[in-house]
């Protein structure tokens, strides 16, 4: 068997944890494979909501195994916090969470160089959700960091000690004022704490299991918008959120990765800074927000809303070599009468489908599409959709030409279309 993998294809928040928890059922591992907790995923059932930061979506079901992979960069605090808040609805996960033993860890002082190269940077500032992932991110490319498989050497607490006076050297240099010691004692117990969990090695693991016929889905965060090479830099995480991640993120070879869904809002949202073409400023983008709750799941920052970019879309698709589509929140475009769909930009007078390397004179051209005025999260099957609602389907099919196999209509597991 190879490893499926479901991804963003917008700037984030498509409604990744939703759909893994759909389709976990029919997975035997579900491994995370890049960003941490600045990831926030929801899952709506049985009446109850759940945000996940950390923890991969399959974690509610019974069978399913669920695994941070090398790629990610894990914060023990908040992974325990996590977990204890999952444990009391699920009991004991022990069984049911393993780590590779090279990811990378958070220490407490890289959320205080966060935040402070963001206060920094004043008007300039990414907008990151403040949870130490690009100086986590640094550490690593720069060969500093600390990994989860160094929690049991004799030499841990000195590589810590090592890392955090480096961290305690710039912020001193930029003169930010902090106290750690407290987030310090918290973080060495959490650390202790995840020594009831086994780590793998993640290549040996995930090969042999996919050896063994077992099915593994890959899980993104992020979106491809916000990946460190191809989205819109420098307002981007530090992470590689694209189906190539999930070869160094997992340590599995290109030839191993199978189907590859792409995942997608029936509109745009983002939220933190930076260019987003058809963002709207008028009622429709305040409409967007009100009816579709935007609001972000990790910061619970306003989402800035918008229309639905089709050449943002098209890149994104051919940068992960997408083979599915899945179809978000359309329900929520059954408020308006009318919608808009960017089917092109226009670049100093000029008709494209490609995706600048500047955002800055980009001007959407908009296709008008009539709405179905009908409330559609009971629909089960294509049938129960209405006509103008299977137009757009077709319609985003043709240009990007690859299939929508499954629509989202509703937040809670059951609105969910598998076609
Ligand atoms: P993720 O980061 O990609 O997992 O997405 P988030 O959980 O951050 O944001 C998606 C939001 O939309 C959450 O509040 C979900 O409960 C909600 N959601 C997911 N799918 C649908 C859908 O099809 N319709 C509606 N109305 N809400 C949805
Ligand atoms: P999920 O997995 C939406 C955004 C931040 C900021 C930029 C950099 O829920 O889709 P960082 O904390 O990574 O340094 O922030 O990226 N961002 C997200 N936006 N969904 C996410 O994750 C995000 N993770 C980071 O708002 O603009
Ligand atoms: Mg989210």
């Amino acid at each position: 068997m190879k490893t499926d993998i479901l991804l963003g294809l917008q700037w984030g928040d498509e409604g990744k944890g939703k759909i893994v928890d759909v389709l976990s059922p029919r997975y035997d591992i579900i491994a995370r494979f890049q960003g941490g907790a600045n990831a926030g995923h929801t899952l709506i059932f049985n009446k109850q909501k759940f945000v996940l930061h950390l923890l991969p979506s399959g974690i509610f079901r019974k069978n399913t195994l669920n695994v941070i992979g090398e790629g990610v960069v894990l914060d023990p605090v908040t992974l325990i916090e996590e977990i204890k808040k999952t444990e009391q609805i699920t009991g004991n996960i022990s069984e049911k969470l393993l780590i590779a033993e090279k990811t990378n860890l958070i220490i407490p002082s890289h959320r205080i160089l966060d935040k402070a190269y963001e206060y920094k940077s004043g008007k300039n500032k990414i907008g990151s959700t403040g949870k130490g992932i690009g100086p986590a991110y640094t550490d690593k490319i720069s060969r500093n960091a600390i990994r989860i498989g160094d929690i049991n050497m004799p030499d841990f607490k000195e590589k810590y000690n090592t890392l955090k006076n480096k961290h305690l050297k710039i912020l001193k240099s930029i003169n930010f004022d902090f106290d750690i010691s407290e987030d310090e004692k918290k973080w060495f117990e959490a650390a202790e704490e995840l020594k009831r969990f086994k780590t793998i090695n993640g290549s040996y693991f995930f090969n042999k299991n996919m050896k063994e016929g077992k099915k593994i889905l890959a899980e993104g965060a992020q979106g491809t918008l916000l990946d460190i090479n191809a989205g819109t830099y420098p307002f981007v995480t530090s992470s590689s959120v694209t189906s190539a991640g999930v070869c160094t993120g997992l340590g599995i070879a290109p030839d191993k990765t199978g189907e590859i869904y792409g995942i997608f809002k029936a509109y745009t949202t983002r939220v933190g800074n930076g260019p987003f073409p058809t963002e709207l400023f008028d009622d429709d983008g305040e409409k967007l927000q009100k009816a579709g709750h935007e609001y972000g799941a990790t910061t619970g920052r306003k989402r800035r809303c918008g229309w639905l970019d089709i050449p943002a879309l098209k890149y994104a698709v051919q940068i992960n070599g997408v083979t599915s589509l899945i179809m978000t929140k359309a329900d929520v475009l059954s408020e308006f009468d009318t919608f808009k769909v960017a089917s092109h930009y226009i670049i100093n007078g000029k008709k494209t489908d490609i995706f600048p390397y500047s955002l800055q004179n980009v001007k959407p051209a908009y296709k008008t599409f009539k709405s179905w005025n009908k409330n559609i999260k009971t629909a089960k099957t294509k049938n129960d959709l209405p006509e103008e609602f299977l137009q757009f389907v077709n319609y985003i099919e043709k240009e990007v030409n690859i299939p929508i196999k499954i629509i989202s209509v509703g937040a809670d597991r059951k609105n969910t279309l598998i076609l």
